[in-house]
């Protein structure tokens, strides 16, 4: 065991998430717009199983207890389910999550529980069908909804769902989003559209302060839960009424990036020290065997070192993310 990953803030890093593939077969305006194009070099040198079972082992060993399954969309692969259980071999990843546009939940979440995830973030940005179509290229919504029925009856108690706040689409829908986690055990998150390379018109056309949403939901009896250690990145809220709650990710606030805990592997096999950093460290060469393991978390625990403090998003600096399918957000 070498000691846990922290840099140079005092910052310690026990969550990963792992992207395991780029592809994508929703065209989200702030992703995708254009579906995903294919980079047949990149397509066929995705991590494998075997190399993901390394990454996670050699994270485990310095700490990590929970591991994110990012993409593009992780079930366009039809390993995925082994994927999970290579995963789950580490005793010491507490918790294995996955964040899915939810095509294939309906089909598949029974599955996925069973080889051991523990988690699920669901992509939802708008209750009307035709809005949801216009917004992922897709006519899904009532799939998508209803594979979230799946994943609460294959056990899930809580379910995640991630919704992109954009002006003029879904900013002013907050009772809509409010009457379905009324009697739901979802916690509904409103993420604040981030600048990429490729969306920046988008950015200017859609962007909207969170702020907005916490003083409907201050003005209307939701009350601020107290952060936790192990939290995320969402403000989260709570009303009486209501079993779901509303999370509130802003990454335009002052101090968004102090209680960083995550760190990010590519679907190459790149470490991102930052969803908005330079071209990643590259961990391919240390993932042909097992025996590379320390020399692995030694690489992993010196690239720590030059973590930077913040993003640079309020100066428009996006670093190389031109869009969040390639490192999974
Ligand atoms: P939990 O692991 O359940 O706490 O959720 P999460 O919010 O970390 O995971 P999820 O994949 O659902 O993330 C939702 C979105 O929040 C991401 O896709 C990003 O858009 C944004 N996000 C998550 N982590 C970060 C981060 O470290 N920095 C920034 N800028 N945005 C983040
Ligand atoms: N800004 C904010 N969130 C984004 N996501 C993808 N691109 C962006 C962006 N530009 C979110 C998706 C999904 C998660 C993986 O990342 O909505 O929930
Ligand atoms: Fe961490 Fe970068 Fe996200 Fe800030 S923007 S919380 S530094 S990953």
């Amino acid at each position: 065991l070498l000691p846990q990953f922290t840099d140079s803030f005092a910052r310690r890093f026990y969550y990963l998430r792992l992207s395991i593939t780029d592809v994508c077969n929703f065209r989200c305006t702030y992703c995708l717009p254009d579906g995903y194009r294919p980079d047949s070099r990149a397509q066929k040198s995705f991590l494998s199983r075997d190399e993901i079972r390394r990454v996670t082992r050699a994270f485990a060993a310095s700490g990590t207890e929970k591991v994110r399954i990012t993409g593009g969309e992780p079930s366009m692969r039809r390993d995925l389910t082994d994927i999970i259980a290579a995963i789950n071999e580490n005793p010491q990843i507490r918790q294995i999550a996955m964040t899915t546009n939810g095509y294939r939940l309906a089909r598949d979440v029974v599955r996925w529980r069973n080889a051991g995830l523990s988690a699920l973030n669901v992509s939802i940005d708008s209750l009307d069908p035709v809005q949801f179509h216009a917004i992922t290229g897709q006519d899904k919504l009532r799939q998508v909804i209803a594979g979230i029925d799946a994943a609460f009856a294959a056990g899930f108690s809580q379910i995640k769902v991630n919704t992109v706040l954009m002006r003029d689409l879904n900013h002013n829908r907050l009772q809509q989003f409010l009457d379905w986690i009324r009697p739901r055990p979802i916690q509904l998150r409103f993420i604040e559209l981030m600048e990429t390379g490729e969306g920046s018109a988008l950015f200017r056309q859609h962007h909207v302060s969170g702020a907005v949403i916490r003083d409907q939901l201050l003005a209307s009896g939701w009350t601020a839960q107290p952060r936790q250690r192990s939290a995320g990145p969402a403000q989260v809220f709570s009303h009486t009424d209501y079993r779901g709650e509303i999370g509130l990710i802003m990454p335009y606030e002052k101090d968004f990036c102090v209680s960083c805990n995550r760190l990010r592997v590519s679907a190459l096999g790149n470490l991102h020290l930052c969803l908005f950093g330079d071209g990643g460290v590259p961990l391919r060469d240390l993932l042909a065997s097992d025996e590379q393991q320390l020399a692995l978390q030694q690489r992993i625990a010196r690239s720590l070192q030059q973590k930077s403090e913040g993003h640079f998003l309020h100066q428009g600096n996006t670093g190389i993310t031109q869009n969040l399918s390639f490192i999974g957000g």
